[in-house]
């Protein structure tokens, strides 16, 4: 990158950036909603981006040399700027448009399985579909479906909830040294797989959940134990003589539930985590305690911390979120799933329906207090 700046406007907010930087990382200096969605590129890993074409943004001026504008939408992440150019994102129809469609397109071989997917609630497909996609389907064929593969003991595939990101793929191959999975195939048969039956086992290879933007990785060690809209993040570090031990720790009550490296307001971690970190240190006595974490993301695990004020001030939810909610409820006054008074850490493996029926739960939980004694 050389030392000259270049000056970019986009959304009509001017912004000058080191000549070299990406559209993308141009509007991540502006931030709010002007910042193009972003599903594959990731700003840790060489070669990312390119892939899954949610950061298209319109070029109307080249630059300031050559003010022609690009004729087609170009992918954000991948184009760099130049002087003078001019750049709509969430002011093109024609963005607005292409970004319903990417959604629409990636959502034909994503299982609708939110609600008992992991991911669910820190989501990025699961927020992009909430902010650009729309209500209904045109497609009518079936899905995807693929042989189960076991990666391993500490991570699951759902291979049909994979949206072919290749951030794993970098992760893998960047950081740990020693790749064994990919992409095999192309087209609609291209999947993520291990060489003939791999386990993924290297120290750092857990970072591969972190940076999956979709429930197709998840922690085997916290599946289907919370929602994470259940827990409360908490940062934590340990003196660690793998990684730097900085992590984030996922409480509900006293129990840590899950272990995760903490992100930025991107969603990006921030520093790689050891396995051990991440899927053996599952005390609070493992570790130092530093402070609740700031969730910066929009997303569903963002929006308890915003119960008080919604029930004291509503207009405040404007002011916090910038924008009006599209559905706010609390959802004990409007479901019986998920009463508070059901403890779930108190359910071994995964809850069930019988689970928060109020005679056969009381039994159970009881019949579970008195084994453990
Ligand atoms: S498994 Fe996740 S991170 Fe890997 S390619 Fe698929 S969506 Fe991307
Ligand atoms: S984030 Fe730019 S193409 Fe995926």
């Amino acid at each position: 990158m050389s030392d000259q700046n270049f000056k970019v406007t986009i959304d009509n907010i001017t912004v000058e950036v080191p000549a070299g930087t990406t559209i993308l990382n141009a509007a991540r200096q502006i931030g709010g909603d002007v910042t193009p969605p972003a599903m594959c590129y990731y700003s840790k890993l060489e070669g990312s981006g390119g892939k899954c074409r949610t950061c298209l943004v319109e070029v109307s001026k080249g630059s300031e040399k050559d003010p022609r504008p690009m004729p087609k939408l170009v992918a954000s992440c991948r184009t760099t700027v130049m002087d003078g150019m001019e750049v709509k994102s969430i002011t093109s129809e024609r963005v607005k448009d292409a970004r319903k469609g990417v959604v629409e397109m990636l959502l034909i071989n994503h299982p609708l399985d939110c609600p008992v997917c992991d991911q669910a609630g820190e989501c990025h497909l699961q927020d992009l579909s909430y902010e650009h996609g729309t209500a209904g389907t045109r497609y009518e064929f079936d899905r995807r479906t693929f042989e189960k593969e076991d990666i391993g003991d500490d991570i699951q595939l759902h291979m049909t909830r994979c949206i072919l990101c290749y951030r794993c793929v970098f992760t893998a191959e960047q950081l740990t040294g020693k790749r064994e999975h990919g992409v095999l195939d192309r087209g609609d048969h291209a999947e993520i797989s291990t060489l003939i039956g791999k386990h993924l086992d290297n120290e750092f290879i857990g970072n591969v959940i972190d940076v999956c933007p979709v429930g197709a990785l998840t922690d085997r060690t916290f599946r289907f134990k919370q929602r994470v809209w259940f827990t409360k993040p908490v940062d934590a570090h340990r003196d660690c003589p793998t990684c730097s031990g900085k992590v984030r720790l996922w409480f509900r009550g006293e129990e840590v539930f899950r272990v995760t490296a903490r992100k930025d307001k991107w969603g990006e971690v921030e520093e790689w985590i050891c396995n051990d970190c991440r899927f053996h240190k599952k005390q609070a006595s493992d570790w130092v305690i530093e402070g609740p974490s700031k969730v910066s993301r929009h997303s569903v695990i963002s929006q308890n911390h915003y119960r008080g004020a919604v029930e004291a001030q509503p207009e405040l939810v404007n002011e916090i979120i910038g924008k009006s909610p599209k559905l706010l409820f609390d959802i004990h006054s409007v479901s019986d799933v998920n009463r508070p008074e059901v403890d779930l850490s108190k359910i071994e493996g995964p809850a069930h329906k019988d689970d928060f029926l109020p005679n056969q739960k009381l039994e159970g939980q009881r019949k579970l207090e008195v084994g453990r004694k």
